[in-house]
Order: C-alpha cells, then structure tokens, then sequence
C-alpha cells in the first residue's frame, strides 16, 4: 500500500500517470463518474482550508464516492491517541486525507492506518498543490523547456514544487531571501535537492528572476494560521519588510511575457497586488480549478496502487 507524504517516494513515471489521468478525467468528466462508486473518503482537517477541502469532497462525489469531513477539534482525535483514532476510520473509509499543522502527526495516521493516506499540506509540504501546478503549467507549456520563478518565501509549497521539478526535470528558480533555518518548513532533504538538483537555482534577485520567467509563481509569506493572529503580529511585521521586493507587482513583472501564478488564498496588497490577481496573464483561477481535477488523477492512482479498483 502506497501513502502520499510527500511525492518523494513517486517515481517520475507514477507521477506522470496521475497527471495524465488527470488531464484524460478533466476532459471527459462523466465516464469516470462510477469510477469510485461506494468508496468513502476521511478527509480530517487540523487547520482551515477552501480548495483542499472542496476539490477533494468534489472529486469524490463526482468519481461516484463519497468525502466525510472531520473537523480535528470537534472530532475525538483531540482526546486520544492518533494512531487508534486512525486505526477506527481506516476501518470504515478505503482512503484519508488529512490536512495536519505537523508532519509529525501524518506519520502518526500513516502508522495506524490500514487504508491509503494522502497528506492535504503540513508545515513541510504540500504534495496535492504541487501536482496541481504541474498540470496547470502542462496546459500552458511544454515541461522540457519552460522556466518557472516562485518568488516569495521558501514554504510547503515550494519544497513540493521543488521536488517535483527535480523528478520531472523542469527549470525552477527559487527567488527568496535567504532560508531562515529556524522556519518551520525548512527541511534538509529539499534543501539538498535545491542545492544539488541540475533544474533548480536560487536567488535574492526577484527582478533579474522573473525576466526570464515563463511562470511567475507566489504564495503567502506568512502561514495562514499566523496571519490574523496577535501573537505572531511582531514577526508578520519584520516579515513584510523584508519581503516587499519580493511582491508580485506592475512594476515587477513590467514588460515579462509570463503566466502569473499563485495557489491561494491570496493576501492582497502583501505578496500579489490586486491589480496582478486580475491581470490577464493570470492563471490563478484556472490553476486552483485544477485541484479538482489534479486530486481526481491522484485518486485514480491511489484507489488502483491499493488495489481496489483496476
Ligand atoms: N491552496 C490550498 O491548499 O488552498 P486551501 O488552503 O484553501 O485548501
């Protein structure tokens, strides 16, 4: 049985596979429609979510299954051991999804599970986003030869960009300051892909990035669970100046012929300007319309590795 941590344990070709079932799922909707029928999904969410929560429930309702939302706080996961907790659902659902604060707590669930487990973003990664990228880009370009510059901060999201554009072999560049080792994203083994990997580079230097960029690519620069919180108002404001040349802006993306990209939720006027989340070389939408159709060729894939369906 195959979880999804991180897309580190996929290889190339499975990676592949999703995307092309995706793409193949997303063009011909209603002969997929029975293709889950009777299965259940856990989807246990620790922390908020628009797309994650929605494309999942949506893609198993329209793959002809079903998605069982568990809010982590009002559920009894908050009272006892994770791994029993975990043990009971994988009795009852043939997949969980679980969006978690910490890695740590996948693990947990990966280790009382008896069903297949897909981590829906941790601290560290953010797998499900990824795939969604990739497809999004396919759809636009040509892997082989596009260049992709995610400006903003080195989060979950980049380091499963990261990985993937290792795997795929498709041109990424970092355009951050310089990774705060103290964050609580950073993780060693992306770093070695960032440093080793012969697609990706990293520079402070945004604007002389983004010329060459096919794909401007942001994301918040704080987490979302620290955005609106008092406590962590000092460290959003040190933040923010530090980042503001990091923004994605008229001025910034002046003159460049590239796709502008971001997974949302979007803080406007911090990382993106309004004025870019409506530009017209903004595929923002599209990209998160995509996680439907990105989970739905994930899904595929886990359902066939677990071998319940062929
Ligand atoms: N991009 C993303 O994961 O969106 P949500 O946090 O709304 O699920």
């Amino acid at each position: 049985m195959k979880h999804l941590p991180n897309l580190k344990n996929f290889h190339p070709e499975e990676i592949k596979l999703i995307l092309q079932k995706a793409v193949e799922i997303k063009a011909n909707p209603g002969e997929f429609r029975d293709l889950l029928r009777d299965e259940s999904m856990a989807m246990v969410f620790q922390k908020t979510s628009t797309r994650t929560r929605v494309s999942f429930e949506v893609a198993m309702t329209e793959l002809g299954g079903h998605g069982i939302y568990i809010d982590w706080n009002t559920s009894n996961f908050v009272l006892s051991g994770v791994a029993y907790e975990t043990e009971y659902l994988s009795r009852n659902v043939s997949c969980i999804m679980a969006r978690l604060l910490h890695h740590s707590d996948l693990d947990k669930i990966i280790s009382g599970s008896q069903v297949p487990v897909i981590n829906g973003c941790c601290e560290r990664y953010h797998p499900c986003q990824a795939l969604t990228d990739i497809l999004t880009i396919t759809e636009h370009g040509d892997l082989s030869s596009i260049h992709i510059v995610f400006v903003g901060v080195q989060n979950n999201v980049s380091n499963s960009l990261a990985i993937l554009c290792d795997k795929l072999g498709v041109n990424l560049t970092l355009a951050t300051p310089v990774v705060d080792q103290e964050d609580e994203s950073l993780e060693p083994e992306v770093q070695k892909i960032i440093k080793n990997s012969s697609y990706i580079t990293h520079t402070t230097d945004a604007k002389k990035a983004v010329r060459t960029a096919d794909f401007v690519y942001t994301d918040t620069w704080i987490d979302m669970q620290y955005f609106n919180d008092p406590a962590h108002a000092e460290e959003k404001k040190v933040k923010l100046d530090l980042m503001m040349p990091y923004q994605i802006n008229a001025d910034l993306l002046k003159g460049i012929s590239c796709k502008i990209m971001h997974d949302m939720p979007i803080h406007a006027g911090y990382e993106i300007t309004s004025e870019m989340v409506r530009d017209p070389r903004s595929i923002i939408f599209q990209q998160a319309e995509n996680r439907l159709h990105a989970q739905k060729g994930l899904l595929w894939w886990i359902y066939k590795e677990a071998g319940i369906i062929s």
